[in-house]
């Protein structure tokens, strides 16, 4: 079904899709990369795009979730990202386990974290915020590390270690020599760091999730110190880099739709449905992959055993033999089963929590910042084309109103 001349448009809107001066707005090319919902690209790599078939085959047993290349080198020990079954079901259970109790019942405490955050930055320069910098970056820092155990005096080391870990999730091609290296040095220093880190805690102990993962009691625990090594530099990764992306689309896409950041400022309910809608309209994850541990017939092809398979769910998120009107904001979509937090064994572990700060930070923007507006529309993009979100996202407003229980 696969002509030549389609074949090489795959590849050629594939590669103008990653490209740096698309970052804004790489949507126009998912358009058309969805008239073919999986498709062979160039390099014998495939894609899938359409919202069903990225739903099939991420929950295909015939999937694997390791998607590194074949010539490239294993790590030791994979996290439970790139695992698959049954050891990724062994470590997400301890995972879970220790992860889901301590998220429950901290949304005051996130709540207590956005106020204070804005009430220190908007006090040093009145009228100007930059929203990444001042609160979508501390704020899932500042959680994920509290959450995991990490000292406060590391949090910027470990924040600055994340943003610059981040790249490498990036498809290797589009990365230069010198930024390999220094993805291999930022390995090289989380790896010391998470050692060091684990073994103070060894001694010390504490009620936190580290604590948890090394003493639990449960069949499939406790965890061993490399799996605790692999699996905290994966929480620390999955849970910065996004959040951050998620808050700052989300306060671009209501700044771009003031109805949306009207309805919102009155109805704080509103908040939930937006989140999904951000979700689905403007994913922090744009992209995820796997391979094949067998032929799989889908859309009328067959990806063959042993090939790698992109899986695009933000083009997944426009198909629009899924959602109605899929390029438009709907603030309050009905039947919303976006593709942001990907789908079965490998749902995001985090969402739960990535939603109730990105909720709880949108809604404190949108109820505090009197008359806000964009200084720059597009504003500048991070480099990374996988999590992708700006880098700084500077915001006038006229007045800041005071948080809840303040003057
Ligand atoms: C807006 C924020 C977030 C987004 C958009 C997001 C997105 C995703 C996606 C798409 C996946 C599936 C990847 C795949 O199937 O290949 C995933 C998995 C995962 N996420 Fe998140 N995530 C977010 C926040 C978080 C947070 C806050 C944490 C934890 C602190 C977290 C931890 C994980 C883990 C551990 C996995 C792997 C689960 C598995 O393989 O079974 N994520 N996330």
């Amino acid at each position: 079904m696969t002509s030549t001349t389609h074949q090489h448009t795959a590849s050629d809107l594939f590669a103008q899709a990653l490209r740096y001066e698309h970052r804004a707005n790489p949507y126009p090319y998912y358009e058309q990369l969805l008239r073919q919902p999986v498709i062979r690209m160039d390099d014998g790599t495939w894609l899938a795009s359409g919202h069903r078939e990225i739903s099939l085959l991420l929950r295909d047993p015939r999937i694997s979730a390791d998607r590194l290349p074949p010539q490239h080198q294993r790590p030791i020990r994979k996290s439970l990202l790139v695992e698959d079954p049954p050891r990724h079901d062994q470590l997400r259970r301890l995972v879970t386990q220790q992860f889901v109790p301590r998220v429950m019942g901290m949304r005051d405490h996130i709540d207590a974290l956005v106020t204070g955050l804005l009430d220190a930055h908007t006090s040093e320069r009145a009228g100007q915020l930059d929203v990444v910098g001042d609160l979508a970056y501390p704020l899932p820092v500042t959680v994920i590390c509290e959450l995991l155990g990490v000292p406060r005096e590391d949090e910027s080391l470990f924040g600055s270690l994340a943003r610059r870990l981040t790249r490498g999730l990036d498809p290797i091609d589009t990365q230069t020599e010198d930024e390999i290296r220094e993805l291999q040095q930022a390995r090289g220093e989380l790896v010391e760091y998470l050692e060091g880190l684990i073994a103070r805690h060894d001694a010390t102990g504490g009620d936190d999730l580290l604590s948890g993962l090394m003493h639990s009691q449960e069949p499939d625990g406790p965890m061993d110190p490399v799996d605790l090594r692999v699996t905290l530099g994966l929480l620390l990764i999955a849970g910065h880099e996004t959040t951050v992306n998620l808050i700052a689309n989300g306060t671009l896409a209501l700044l771009r739709h003031p109805d949306a950041l009207a309805r919102l400022r009155t109805d704080p309910d509103l908040a939930t449905p937006l989140v999904e809608e951000v979700l689905r309209y403007d994913p922090p994850v744009q992209m995820s992959g796997r391979s094949t541990l067998a032929d799989i017939d889908i859309a009328g092809t067959t990806i063959p055993k042993g090939s790698r398979v992109r899986l695009l769910l933000a083009a997944g998120n426009r198909d629009p033999q899924r959602f109605a009107d899929p390029d438009r904001f709907v603030p309050d979509r009905p039947d919303n089963a976006h593709l942001g937090f990907g789908g079965g064994i490998h749902y995001c572990i985090g969402a739960t929590l990535a939603r109730a700060e990105a909720q709880i930070a949108l809604t404190a923007l949108a109820r505090r910042l009197e008359s806000p507006r964009l200084i720059a529309d597009p504003p500048p993009y991070r480099e990374n084309a996988i999590l992708r979100g700006p880098e700084r996202l500077p915001v006038s407003f006229t007045r800041l109103v005071p948080g809840a229980g303040e003057a």
